[in-house]
C-alpha cells in the first residue's frame, strides 16, 4: 500500500511528465522570428513578391498555417487547402490525376506543387490569377473546390473564440476581414521555398553527383532547360509542349484566359523541383511516371502540329532516359518536405 506521501510524490511525477510532454509538444509547433526571416537562396533571382505590405511575423504566419489546414474555409467544413495540397507531395497531390474538392466533386486540373511562389507573377496552369495574395479566393469560391464565400468565412471565424485570439495575436485587435485572412495565407504559402535539393548542394559544392546524374544534368541542359530553366526550373512562360488536347476536358489553357487563338493549349511551364514526388504529371495528370513523360517527349505521342514552338527533343534512348530520371530525382528537397514550420498544427 502506498502512503499519502508517496502517492503525492507519484502524482507530482506524473504531472510533471505530462507538463514537460505538453510544453515540448507545443514548442514543436512554435514559430520564432528566425523561422519567418525571408532567406533568398544564393542562386535565385530577386523575388517578385517581397512581403512589403505584408510584414512577416511569427504570429501572422501561425495564423496562415492554421487557416491553410482548417476545413472551416469550405462550405461544409470538409475540405482544407491541405486536403489538396499535401506536404508529403511538396504540397501537390499524389492520389489522383484531377483535383477532388467538396462533396467528392472533381475539378478539371491536376493539383500543382506549391513551392517558390514568390518568384511567380501568375498562378494556375493558365495564369488565370496574377497575384499571390488574391490566389486563395479562387479555390475558396470554386464550386467544385471549397464552394464558400469570404463573407461567410469571416462570419464563421468571428464566431470562433480561438480565431478571435489568433487574429488579436497576429494583428493587435480582433478584427477579422478578407485582407487579413489572405495576407496570413500568403505568409504561409510564400515561405514555402525549396532550394536545398541534392542538385543545389551539388552546385554549391557540398555534395557530389554520380556519373548518371552528371550525364542527366548535361542532357537536361541541352534538351529541357530552355523551358524548364534553372534555378527555378521554369522560365515562367506559357508553352505548348506538344501534348494532344484531351477531348473530354477540352481545356484550352492560356487561350481561355487571353482569348487569343495562338494561346490555345498553352500551359504554364511547371517547375521540375521535387518532380519525383509530385506525380501524376501535366495539367490534367495524364502521366503517372517520369518514364511516361520521357516517352512522350521522345516523340511517341508527340503532337508536332499542336506544339507551336519549334523544338525537337529527338529520340531519348533508354540510357538517356535513365540519366534524365537520375538527374530529376536530385531535385527532391527533403529539407523542404520535412520542414516542421509547415506541419499540420491540428496534429497537436
Ligand atoms: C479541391 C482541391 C484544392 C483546394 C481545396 C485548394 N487548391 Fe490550390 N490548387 C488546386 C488546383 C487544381 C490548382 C491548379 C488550378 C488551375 O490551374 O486551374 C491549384 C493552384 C493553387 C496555387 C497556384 C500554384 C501555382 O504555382 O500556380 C496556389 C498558390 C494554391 N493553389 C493555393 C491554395 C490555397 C491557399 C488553398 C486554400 C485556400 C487552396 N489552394 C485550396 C487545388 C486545390
Ligand atoms: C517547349 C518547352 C518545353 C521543353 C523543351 C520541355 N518541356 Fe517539359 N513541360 C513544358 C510544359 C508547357 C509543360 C506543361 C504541359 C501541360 O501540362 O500541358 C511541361 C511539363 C513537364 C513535366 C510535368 C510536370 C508536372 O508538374 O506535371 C515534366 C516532368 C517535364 N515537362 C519534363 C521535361 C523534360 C525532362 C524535358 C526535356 C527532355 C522537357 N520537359 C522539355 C514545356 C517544355
Amino acid at each position: 500500500m502506498m502512503n499519502k506521501k508517496s502517492s503525492f510524490l507519484v502524482s507530482l511525477i506524473v504531472l510533471s511528465i505530462v507538463l514537460v510532454g505538453y510544453t515540448t509538444q507545443n514548442d514543436y509547433f512554435k514559430i520564432s522570428k528566425e523561422d519567418v526571416e525571408l532567406k533568398i537562396p544564393k542562386t535565385f533571382p530577386k523575388p517578385l513578391y517581397r512581403f512589403k505590405n505584408n510584414k512577416l511575423s511569427p504570429e501572422i504566419f501561425v495564423l496562415g498555417r492554421k487557416l491553410f489546414y482548417d476545413p472551416i474555409l469550405s462550405k461544409d467544413s470538409t475540405t482544407s487547402c491541405a486536403s489538396c495540397h499535401q506536404r508529403i507531395a511538396a504540397f501537390g497531390h499524389i492520389d489522383h490525376a484531377l483535383s477532388h474538392g467538396i462533396n467528392g466533386l472533381i475539378g478539371k486540373r491536376n493539383v500543382p506543387a506549391l513551392q517558390n511562389l514568390i518568384w511567380k507573377d501568375d498562378f494556375m496552369w493558365d495564369g488565370g490569377v496574377n497575384h499571390l495574395e488574391v490566389q486563395p479566393i479562387s479555390p475558396i469560391t470554386n464550386p467544385v473546390e471549397m464552394n464558400e464565400t469570404l463573407t461567410n468565412i469571416i462570419l464563421k471565424l468571428s464566431a470562433n473564440i480561438n480565431y478571435k485570439s489568433d487574429f488579436k495575436n497576429a494583428y493587435g485587435d480582433t478584427i477579422i476581414n478578407s485582407e487579413r485572412i489572405l495576407k496570413a495565407l500568403t505568409q504561409f504559402t510564400g515561405l514555402m521555398i525549396s532550394a536545398n535539393s541534392k542538385y543545389d548542394k551539388y552546385l554549391d559544392g557540398t555534395d557530389t553527383f554520380t556519373t548518371d546524374e552528371k550525364k542527366g544534368l548535361q542532357l537536361f541542359r541541352n534538351k529541357c532547360a530552355n523551358c524548364h530553366t534553372e534555378p527555378l526550373f521554369t522560365d515562367n512562360t506559357f508553352r505548348n509542349n506538344g501534348l494532344k488536347p484531351d477531348t473530354i476536358l477540352k481545356d484550352k489553357g492560356r487561350g481561355a484566359i487571353t482569348g487569343i487563338e495562338e494561346d490555345n493549349y498553352k500551359f504554364k511551364v511547371p517547375s521540375l523541383r521535387n518532380i519525383a514526388i509530385t506525380y501524376p504529371y501535366m495539367h490534367d495528370g495524364r502521366y503517372r511516371k517520369l518514364s511516361d513523360v520521357l516517352n512522350f517527349y521522345s516523340s511517341q505521342n508527340f503532337d508536332r502540329q499542336a506544339a507551336h514552338e519549334v523544338y525537337d527533343i529527338g529520340k531519348l534512348s533508354a540510357d538517356d532516359q535513365k540519366y534524365l530520371i537520375a538527374f530529376l530525382q536530385t531535385l527532391t528537397d527533403k529539407t523542404f518536405i520535412y520542414d516542421k514550420r509547415f506541419i499540420d498544427p491540428f496534429m497537436k
